[in-house]
């Protein structure tokens, strides 16, 4: 069995799309959670691209000790110094240099000759070597370079020290026979590249991300590049909870395995929906929430009599918990923490208290908490944390004959302030009292709200995305009362400026 590396860029590629912004404290839960699912690189960031991305890379590099880190940066030495900079912190760091070699790319992007970007890799990726023992150079648009070039360009890389070598299909143009193509072309036209891994990292534009990675490891890549829940550039990036289920699922055919801790998948997927405020769509393959559910009669009639009959996977396998106790609003602590042990979680004590205070406002709500609603209270415990303003209570006048008008009440350093305001609807008039509390004027660009959970007494999730100033804040939070839920979330977004 060849093994796969998982090289998981949620935090870089996934992380420049518009509305999956995340803060340093977000992207470090994201990189902890990432190292429970042993991905073998988690690429941080991009450290150059400004001081808060630099900050990013670092912390993680401080935070994470199994796995390898990475920093994206072009092939220029302010690039590669800013990159090593950053992760120099970690256990294993790892400088990710690209420059691109296509055509297109090179005479209009890069103004440069052919002979001016191999000019470029043999002294940059040489550079970055001499500081750091793993590098990896990417040919960026090497699926639209000239195979012939590429192949130069690549064993140039390899000569100077690349470690490992990308060929990424960043416009996602091509299909899996011709992914199998150029990757075979590489194979058989570098001498040197048995002496660095090969990689992949495909972009979904024409939804072959995930098709063309899996092609890739067919014919001899050793790395796959991809993202949590495919967020990405444009239509995204390959996703890896997919890529690792075709895998793991389909071994027999590709020959090959991951070293993924496959059970982490739900929750990580879940994490990031959760955290950047974008739904799982619910035909997703492998995490959605129809991706298990058997509707027609004849399919649930077979999976009764045979799991098999119409299931390639179980849900247990990607971690989705099948419901063994019930908690209640009896249940102790001790209870409630084994059950957390079980889920897979190991609190701190103070987390475990602020998790625990949670589920017993909860259960005094709900008569049975879930499963499912206990990973909820886990992927909005920062909402739950008391930060600058902190909700007080509220109280809505609204109807299809009057004007509807919201008093809410905050506490902010030990002083509670209430204002009151009226507006286009319930949730308008919360919102706008909220911004007369925090006297500033926060724009509401995008607001959600969705079910966590089933039943008639279901979590709802509200997800806000504010802006002040041209900065986006995304704020979250859960209740079982929608308008709870909504004015908790604002306030999120609003101590996130805070
Ligand atoms: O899509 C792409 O080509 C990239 C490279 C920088 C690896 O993201
Ligand atoms: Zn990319």
């Amino acid at each position: 069995m060849n093994r796969i590396k998982i090289f998981d860029t949620t935090l870089r590629d996934g992380e420049q799309s518009p509305g999956c912004s995340m803060n340093l404290q977000e992207k470090i839960e994201v990189a902890r959670q990432l190292e429970k699912l042993n991905v073998d690189v988690i690429e941080a960031g991009f450290a150059i691209a400004s001081p808060m991305d630099f900050e990013s890379v670092k912390q993680i590099a401080k935070t994470v000790k199994e796995v390898t880190v990475a920093s994206l940066c072009r092939a220029v030495k302010n690039d590669i110094d800013s990159a090593y900079d950053a992760v120099k912190y970690a256990n294993n760091p790892l400088i990710h240099t690209f420059i691109a070699t296509s055509p297109i790319h090179m005479e209009y992007k890069l103004k440069m000759k052919p002979e001016q970007v191999l000019e470029q890799i043999e002294q940059m990726v040489g550079y970055a070597r001499s500081l750091c023992p793993n590098v990896e150079f990417s040919a960026e648009d090497a699926m639209r370079s000239d195979m012939d070039f590429l192949a130069k360009a690549i064993e140039l890389a390899i000569k100077k020290g690349a470690t490992v070598v990308n060929i990424p299909d960043t416009v996602g143009y091509r299909t899996p026979q011709e992914v199998m193509e150029y990757i075979t072309y590489i194979k058989n036209n570098v001498g040197n590249i048995n002496e660095a891994d090969i990689s992949v990292h495909c972009h979904n534009d024409l939804g072959m991300a995930v098709s063309n990675s899996l092609a890739a490891i067919k014919c001899g890549a050793t790395q796959v590049e991809c993202t949590v829940n495919g967020i990405g550039e444009r239509a995204g990036n390959a996703s890896l909870e997919e890529v690792v289920m075709g895998i793991t699922t389909r071994s027999d055919y590709y020959n090959a395995t991951t070293n993924i801790n496959t059970k982490q998948i739900y929750r990580t997927s879940k994490l990031i929906s959760s955290i950047i405020g974008v739904a799982i769509p619910p035909n997703k393959a492998i995490t959605g929430a129809n991706a298990f559910a058997h509707e027609a009669g004849i399919h649930q009639h077979g999976v009764l009599a045979n799991k098999e009959t119409y299931e390639i996977m179980t849900p247990s396998s990607i971690g989705i918990p099948e419901q063994q106790m019930v908690l209640g609003k009896h249940s102790g602590r001790h209870a409630f923490e084994e059950r957390l042990n079980s889920l897979g979680y190991q609190l701190e004590k103070e987390e475990l208290n602020v998790l625990f205070n949670s589920f017993k406002e909860l259960a005094d709500k709900k008569k049975i908490v879930s499963d499912l609603d206990i990973i909820s209270l886990l992927n909005n415990k920062e909402a739950t944390q008391v930060n600058t303003y902190a909700l007080e209570g509220f109280t809505i006048n609204s109807g299809s004959t009057i004007t509807a008008t919201a008093s809410v009440r905050v506490i902010n350093e030990g002083n509670i302030i209430e204002k009151v305001a009226i507006g286009d609807g319930p949730i308008d008039a919360a919102f706008k009292a909220i911004n007369a509390i925090v006297e500033n004027k926060f724009v509401l660009n995008d607001y959600i709200i969705h079910a966590v959970t089933e039943g008639e007494d279901a979590l709802g999730e509200a997800v806000v995305k504010l802006s002040l100033n041209g900065v986006q804040y995304t704020g979250r939070a859960i209740s079982t009362d929608i308008m709870e839920a909504s004015i908790k979330a604002y306030i999120n977004g609003v101590n996130k400026h805070m």
